[in-house]
């Protein structure tokens, strides 16, 4: 079965960035438990075969949930898809048919893509009905959307990732599909940062505009989205965690509000019907 034939009821929601280490497998992984803590059944696809951070943040709350004889929510299933850079066909094959496992077992497909271009990656990223994409405030990480002007800070074209989107987009309207609402997640927002964070700011602005993402805050810096890592768990986690319970801060609790309010204004079809 093609990836065409499938997907039209699960919601595929696509972590994807073609720079290393913006927070797309940490982020995919909240949102993955938010949807869980909300009883909707999701299915993860992990795309970066190599490092598997997804994969192994599964494996973790697994072996965390032994270990301490508790029941945390899981995906109804989850992979973990190895490239193939030789024979890109067998990689759009494999795509194909994990995606249609996925689509029919949950109500939402979470795909984590790898921090480089690949044919998965690329499958994946014309399938999304949402795309998220992490960048931290710097022009480092807003060089792969756009070339910004160094005296001006002005937008002077989009760059080959917005353009392999548009490419995507384009494929996705002529087979009838909705479009993608791509998001992008300001991620490590600092304080002491603030004119770079304006002037980044101002140019995604005016990108927003001309190739159409929406801007949202992502997850902000904080130690303990690396901490959990280990335990598997996430902050949506913590009051069922039976060795986190107490640590609960108020730091905590401002970062699982945050969480809150990302899933929320990601108007995912799903938690509109609920919330009716
Ligand atoms: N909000 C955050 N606060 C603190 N540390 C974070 C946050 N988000 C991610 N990190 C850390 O940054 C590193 C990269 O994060 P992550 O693996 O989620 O990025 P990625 O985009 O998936 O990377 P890759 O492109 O290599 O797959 C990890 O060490 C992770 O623990
Ligand atoms: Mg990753």
């Amino acid at each position: 079965m093609s990836a065409e034939a499938v997907g039209k009821t699960a919601h595929v929601i696509v972590l994807g960035n073609e720079k290393g280490g913006s927070g797309k497998s940490t982020t995919a992984m909240h949102i993955v438990t938010a949807l869980l803590k909300q009883a909707i059944p999701v299915a993860v696809l992990d795309l970066d075969g190599r490092q598997r951070s997804l994969s192994r943040y599964l494996e973790n709350r697994q072996a965390y949930c032994t270990k301490h004889g508790v029941r945390l929510a899981m995906p109804v299933i989850w992979k973990t898809l190895k490239d193939h850079p030789e024979t890109p066909q067998t990689d759009v094959a494999q795509f194909a048919e994990a995606f249609a496992e996925a689509s029919a077992a949950a109500d939402v497909v979470v795909i984590d893509c790898p921090g480089r271009d690949s044919t998965l990656s690329r499958e994946a990223h014309w399938v999304a009905d949402t795309l998220i994409t992490p960048m931290n405030d710097s022009f480092v990480d807003l060089d792969l959307l756009a070339t910004v002007d160094p005296d001006t800070f002005r937008v002077v074209r989009p760059s080959f990732y917005s353009e392999l989107i548009w490419e995507c987009r384009k494929k996705r309207q002529l087979r009838g599909r909705p479009p993608t609402d791509w998001v992008v997640l300001r991620t490590r927002l600092s304080h002491l940062e603030a004119r770079n964070m304006r002037r980044v700011g101002a140019a995604l602005d005016e990108l927003s505009k001309r190739i159409g993402f929406r801007v949202m805050p992502g997850l902000s810096e904080r130690v303990i989205f690396r901490e959990l890592f280990l335990k598997g768990l996430t902050l949506m986690d913590l009051r069922e965690a039976p060795d986190m319970r107490d640590s609960l801060s108020m730091s905590q609790v401002a970062a699982r509000q945050e969480l809150r309010e990302l899933v929320n204004a990601l108007n995912l079809p799903m938690l509109a019907a609920e919330a009716a």
